[in-house]
Formats: C-alpha cells, structure tokens, sequence
C-alpha cells in the first residue's frame, strides 16, 4: 500500500508512523485514520516487529480531527457512517503502541495519543479537548479515556474550558509516562519501543492485554484474567529461557516462542 498522509518506515523490530500533513498541523481526516489503521495492521501482522511508534512533527503530533473536512455533515451522516468508529481499528492493534508527542496534540491529536498504550512527550508538547470551542464534545473517546487517564476534575476541567495542558502539568497528571527534550524524542520513543521489541513478543502481547483488561472489567475479574494468562505464560519457551538465563546469571535470548 502506498500512503499520502503518513511515512511508514522499520527501525530494527519496529514500527515507526509518523504524521505528515504538515499544512494542516496533521489533521486527521478520514484518509489518515484508513492509512493509519492500515499501517498498524501490516506492523502487527510482521513478526519481525516487536513494537510500534506513532508520532508526528515538532509543532503538531495532531492538532485534532480534520474540521474542514467535518464542519459540513449532517446528523443522519454522521449516525450512517458510525463517524469515528474507524479509530476503533487502532485500538484491536495486539502489539504495543507508543505515542511520541512534540507540540500540539488538540482534540483527535490528544484522543489519539490516549489510544496508544503510553505516551513520551517531547517538553513542548501541549495537551488539549477543545471541541467545547466548536460547539461540540470529544468524540473520538476524549470524554472518556482523559477521565481515566486524569481524574474526573482535571477531564472536567479540560473539556469544558477547552484550555491545553503543558507537558510537566500533563506528566504530573498521569497522562503521559514521560518527557524528554524535544529534540530527542523519536529517538527516545523507539528506544523505548526496541526495548520492549527484545522481550518475549508473546509475553509482551499478553501483559498488554491483561493491562487494557483493567480498565473494562471489575478489580476481581481483572485478577482472575491475570492470574490466567500469567499461568499460561508457564507454556512459553520464553518464560523457561528468560528464568534460566536469571539463575545462569547471563543475558536472556527469547525465541518468541
Ligand atoms: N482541522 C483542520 N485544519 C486544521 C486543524 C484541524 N483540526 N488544525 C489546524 N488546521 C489548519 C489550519 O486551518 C491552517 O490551515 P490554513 O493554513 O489552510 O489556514 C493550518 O492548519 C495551520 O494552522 P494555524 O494557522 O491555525 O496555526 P497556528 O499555529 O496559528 O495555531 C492551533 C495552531 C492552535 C493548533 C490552531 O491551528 C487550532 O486551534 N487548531 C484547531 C484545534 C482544534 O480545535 N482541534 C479539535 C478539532 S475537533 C476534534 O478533534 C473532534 C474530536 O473529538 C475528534
């Protein structure tokens, strides 16, 4: 597939996206969400690849869903199309997703960063929901996963004044796991995402899992699926190699297996 909206490139096992509508501060129209998705898609389906990278330029990562390009629709459209329910594509992504965030990341931007599995900002980055100043809400799951991520108050806070959040106040806030200097930030990002690439695949793939199950089910339930999957992990020969390799006192080699 050839793409117009984003670069899709490997570094090493993995996965790098990064936004390039630069005009439009990496709008999000409906050809960067099929593009992404695709993208996405093929970097989960390569066994190469252990992990993926989402980011966009220094000024935007995504300054929200394209507004041009929805500001003419109509109720019944938008209720047809099920408009946003594509983004859903991103979040059936097994392997694990790091946002790197530089700049503004609006409305869409910030939504898409949250459905990422955690977020590296850049100390420029500035967070935000400002649909409120559309006449309109967060609809790409803003309402929602900010609430979680931040607290009821701070989301309150966010949505309804449609004000953007700094990096240090967004890192404080537990929206983003952590800030690093803009100019190193991709290069953080996949260091991060090579890390992550060395593990178990397998083990990898499950803990983030058993992660997003916490937040869709009760305390209880969440244990149980932990306990579950962790007995499994006991059929990796992963989990043989990376315990043997502790009491050998040398460097784990998984298999991915
Ligand atoms: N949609 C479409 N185009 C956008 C855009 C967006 N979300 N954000 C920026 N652009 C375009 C601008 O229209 C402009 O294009 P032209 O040069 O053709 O006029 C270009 O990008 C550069 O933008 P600015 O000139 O505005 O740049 P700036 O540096 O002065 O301001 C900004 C930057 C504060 C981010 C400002 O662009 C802005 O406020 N953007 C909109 C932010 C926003 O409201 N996002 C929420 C969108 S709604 C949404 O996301 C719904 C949802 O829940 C999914």
């Amino acid at each position: 597939m050839t793409y117009e909206t984003i670069i899709v490139e490997t570094r090493s096992k993995v996965g790098l996206v990064t936004l390039n509508r630069p005009k439009a501060l990496n709008a999000l129209n409906s050809q960067v969400l099929g593009e992404i998705v695709a993208a996405l898609q093929a970097f989960d389906a390569n066994m190469e690849l252990g992990a993926i990278v989402i980011t966009g330029s220094e000024k935007a990562f995504a300054a929200g869903a394209d507004i041009k390009e929805m500001q003419s629709k109509s109720y019944v459209e938008a209720y047809l199309e099920d408009f946003f329910v594509g983004w859903e594509g991103l979040t059936r992504i097994r392997k694990p997703i790091i946002a790197a965030v530089s700049g503004y990341a609006l409305g869409g931007g910030c939504e898409l960063a949250m459905m990422c599995d955690f977020i590296i900002a850049s100390d420029n980055a500035k967070f935000g929901q400002p649909e409120i100043t559309l006449g309109v809400m967060p609809g790409m799951g803003g309402s929602q996963r900010l609430t979680r991520f931040v607290g009821k108050s701070k989301a309150m806070d966010m949505c309804l004044t449609g004000r953007m959040m700094d990096a240090a106040e967004a890192e404080r806030s537990g929206l983003v796991s952590r800030v690093v200097p803009a100019a190193d930030l991709v290069e953080e990002a996949i260091k991060a995402a090579a890390k992550i690439a060395d593990f178990s695949i397998p083990a990898v793939m499950m803990t983030k899992e058993a992660v997003n199950r916490s937040y869709e089910t009760t305390l209880a339930e969440g244990l149980r699926f932990e306990r579950r999957v962790f007995h499994a992990m006991f059929a990796l020969d992963d989990q043989k190699e990376g315990m043997a390799a502790f009491a050998e006192k040398r460097p784990a080699s998984f298999r991915n297996r």
